[in-house]
């Protein structure tokens, strides 16, 4: 087990010792916050922290700090995957942490995980088709593996609030679905995206890029704000202007770039004014794959 700093979170590895330590709050009646990581903590965490904070008062708010393998596949950076515990620990006790849950792979796994030809029978959470689109159309399998964990994190921490960060935002709206669909009662919130002054949304692979590349990953930030501002002539406008920016943009090779309505799905021909949608791009930089997405606000619909 990690040594907290002192002051800081109770570290917790197992699922007994999780049990052991919210055994007293959930006694009492207290709401249970969760946030929940890979760690390689920033900003953006600890904005979901605080505002998880503040939804439970006294109750107690709880980090988990797990690399899910079943979330990357073949060819993606589970390896190379940032682990920074020390440097999490100490943002979880800035931000008033009560708890961190950093279980190994056999705690959440005991199973086991499938790998290569090696397949292990274990029942898993079936996301639908929402997550065949976008980010799990690029990588198959993925939500399969956020949601199976999730849904796990769920049944370990028991908590009655989340937050999740919208920068995921295909993430947050299939977890917000899951615990619907499953009756898990858990209220999933989403958190809004902090971006570094020039634009660019915080994510824990922001740390693979060159200072060329991060130059040139701000093209991303811009085709977006370049959506909100067309989308007062409709979705087509919206799209056209993020797709007029990454075409211009050097070292971008673009992934997909959608428009879709708040859930992400597909818009109806006709677009009422003041209707609300999103924007989403998924790009590689180099070797790095970011995504990012703004909310748009409809106005006319003359592209229609
Ligand atoms: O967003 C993440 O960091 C991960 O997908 C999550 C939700 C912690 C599941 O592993």
């Amino acid at each position: 087990m990690a040594t907290p700093p002192s002051d800081g979170p109770v570290v917790t590895t197992t699922r007994a010792e999780l049990d052991a330590v919210l055994a007293p709050a959930r006694a009492a009646g207290r709401r249970v916050g969760f946030v929940a990581t890979m760690g390689a903590l920033h900003a953006g965490h600890a904005s979901l922290m605080a505002r998880v904070r503040q939804l439970v008062d006294d109750g107690p708010v709880v980090v988990s700090i797990f690399v899910n393998p079943t979330q990357f596949g073949a060819g993606e950076d589970l390896d190379r995957y940032p682990r920074t515990l020390d440097d999490d620990l100490a943002m979880c006790a800035r931000e008033g942490v009560d708890v961190v849950f950093a279980p190994s792979v056999e705690e959440v796994y005991p199973r086991g995980v499938s790998t290569g030809s090696a397949t292990v029978d274990a029942v898993t959470v079936e996301p639908g088709s929402l997550a065949e689109r976008y980010e799990g159309a690029s990588r198959p399998g993925h939500f399969r593996g956020v949601l199976t964990v999730v849904a796990k994190l769920f049944g370990l921490v028991r908590p009655d609030v989340t937050v999740f960060g919208q920068k995921d935002y295909q993430q947050l709206v299939l977890v917000r679905r899951m615990s619907a669909d499953l009756c898990l009662r858990v209220e999933v919130l989403g958190g809004d995206t902090v971006r570094e002054p020039d634009g660019l949304a915080l994510s824990s692979r922001n740390r693979y890029l060159s200072p060329t590349e991060r130059t040139q990953a701000l093209a991303l930030s811009r085709a977006l704000r370049a959506a909100q501002t067309a989308a007062v002539d409709g979705p087509a406008a919206a799209l056209a202007a993020v797709l007029g920016v990454l075409d211009d943009a050097d070292g971008v090779e673009v992934d997909y770039v959608a428009v879709t309505d708040r859930d992400l799905g597909d818009l109806p021909v006709h677009v009422p004014p003041g209707t609300e949608g999103r924007a989403l791009v998924a790009a590689r930089v180099g070797t790095t794959r970011l995504i990012d997405n703004v909310p748009l606000a409809f106005g006319a619909t003359r592209d229609h």
